[in-house]
């Protein structure tokens, strides 16, 4: 019989299916469905940055200014009340690691709030750090710069194991993973997807574009983590975004991840799907003789990076350039 058991992020998961922060993994009831159907792990829905921070400011009144500290302490201490007692829930449901997830960008006192997170017994934290810049005087760089000086707080205060969930919209993932490992983070998950925009022309409006993600947006995520994990091996990766069927999970792996952070799918097939995938990859190991998921995996990293331009330059001209 193949292995499917994995490391991710130094816990140890019996398969690598994780189910992806969304609200699919915000109640330790669903949170026990999804160990029941088989998941290796869960990361759980998010804490937003505007929860704890910034609702208060739309509800203050410009009559009575002193409530605001009142209500950004009321409310921080709400959303984190809840927030840990939906980790201290799920892990009393679940036997599988509970990832906890803090959707941030600026370096707030995040360090405290994973302290709390940390306490309340999670197994990893992960940071899901999204933003898109669009300053016109823009410092190159410091996106960059703020992810590792979020990290370096948060582990600072921690010592469970940090994750960085990344955006798609790096110049060099590679150099700022890099950091991330030399500031202390033990995986990182290649891509976070976007709200995508949408016009809608009979309204003239914006509008909400695809919610949910297709097989079609997996490219990504192998180009970078079989191009990353070449480069740093050191860190873990996971693979998110379009990730829909057991081939899927195949092609990630042997890219390099040890793992798959998958929501979509689940939105649109339930829970059965996990079942489904897994069997797949295990048929595929089995015709294959792999026996463990440690054998293959990375078998198609990049070999030689240097030559990773020239590669996706040449082989966009070999099928795009002769296209009529
Ligand atoms: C409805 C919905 C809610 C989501 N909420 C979160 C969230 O709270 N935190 C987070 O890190 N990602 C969130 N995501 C992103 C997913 O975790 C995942 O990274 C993304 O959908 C790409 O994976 P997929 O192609 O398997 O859907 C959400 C996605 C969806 C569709």
């Amino acid at each position: 019989m193949s292995e499917l058991k994995t490391t991710f992020a130094g816990l140890e998961l019996k398969n690598p299916f994780i189910v992806s922060s969304s609200n699919l993994t915000n109640s330790a009831e669903k949170n026990l469905a999804w160990e029941k159907a088989g998941a290796g792990a869960i990361v759980l829905k998010s804490l937003f940055e505007e929860q704890i921070l910034w609702e208060s400011s739309h509800i203050m009144s410009e009559e009575h200014p002193d409530a605001g500290d009142y209500l950004q302490g009321y409310l921080r201490a709400h959303y984190l009340d809840e927030y840990t007692k939906l980790i201290k829930d799920s892990k009393h449901a679940c036997s599988i690691p509970v990832i906890a997830s803090i959707n941030c960008y600026t370096d707030q006192e995040w360090e405290n709030f994973a302290a709390m997170i940390q306490d309340a017994g999670a197994d990893a934290i992960e940071l899901n750090l999204m933003a898109i810049q669009t300053g016109i005087r823009y410092e190159y760089g410091s996106f960059e710069q703020s992810h590792i000086n979020i990290l370096k707080h948060v582990a600072a205060k921690t010592n469970i194991p940090v994750i960085v969930k990344l955006g798609n919209n790096l110049t060099n993932p590679i150099a700022l993973i890099d950091q991330l490992h030399a500031n202390g983070a033990k995986a990182v998950v290649l891509f976070n997807r976007f709200y995508q925009t949408d016009i809608d022309i009979e309204n003239l409006s914006y509008c909400s574009g695809q919610i949910l993600s297709d097989g079609g947006e997996l490219a990504n995520a192998l180009r970078w983590i079989g191009l990353a994990s070449a480069a740093v091996p050191a860190i873990s990766y996971a693979a998110s975004g379009g990730v829909s069927t057991g081939t899927d999970i195949v092609k990630c792996l042997l890219a390099g991840a040890s793992a798959v952070e998958i929501c979509s799918a689940l939105y649109k097939d339930g829970e059965k799907q996990i079942e489904t995938m897994l069997k797949s990859v295990q048929d595929w190991m089995v015709r294959h003789q792999f026996k463990s998921i440690d054998s293959f995996r990375g078998k198609m990293q990049a070999k030689d990076l240097e030559k990773a331009t020239v590669f996706e330059r040449t082989q966009f001209l070999k099928y795009f350039g002769g296209k009529q």
